[in-house]
């Protein structure tokens, strides 16, 4: 049990040490940090809110054309007819996506089999399901989800979009 000891000696040493070097760690970390936690809130933007459509517009499965935030942003506004993750309306299953690839922006086309926006660039998949969830291919985000209110008249605004659109350097219009 001395040998014991003495290895619980050594150990609490060691940890004295390694204490020390976490608290030298922690004051490091602290100065850095300010810029870090500048940063996502800098790519925070107050989006505009832009009537897309209304309910009666869309039939199940079958993608609208839209833009948003602006003309330079092709997106598409669809009613899946099963409530989904970030679906809107009283169903919970109107989605909007960006139809700009996140890898190097070419056009995703929408296919209505599997639910799924394909891009003909080098082939990445996302699923319209899952919150624009990537299924395969290059790109290294998921899809920009528009954030969709409907109001009371069944009008349906977007208001903000949950990851980067591609070609664009922040969140910021
Ligand atoms: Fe879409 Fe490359 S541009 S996978």
């Amino acid at each position: 049990s001395k040998k014991c000891n003495r290895l619980v000696d050594v150990g609490r040493r060691q940890f004295m040490r390694g204490g020390a070097f976490a608290v030298a760690g922690a004051a490091a970390a602290t100065v850095t940090s300010a810029p870090a936690q500048a940063s996502p809130a800098n790519a925070q933007l107050d989006y505009p809110s832009n009537r897309l459509a209304n309910v009666a517009d869309l039939a199940v499965n079958e993608p609208m054309d839209i833009e948003y935030p602006d003309a330079d942003s092709p997106g598409i506004l669809l009613k899946l007819g099963q409530a989904v993750e970030g679906g809107a309306g009283p169903d919970g299953d109107i989605v909007a996506y960006s139809v700009l690839c996140p890898h190097k922006g070419w056009y995703l086309t929408y296919n209505a089999e599997d639910r799924s926006l394909n891009c003909p660039g080098h082939f990445s998949r996302f699923d319209a399901e899952v919150g624009g969830q990537q299924i395969w291919g290059h790109a290294t985000q998921n899809l920009p989800q528009f954030t969709l209110r409907v109001d009371d008249k069944g009008d349906i605004y977007a208001e903000g979009c949950s990851d980067l659109i591609f070609g664009r350097p922040s969140n910021v219009l």
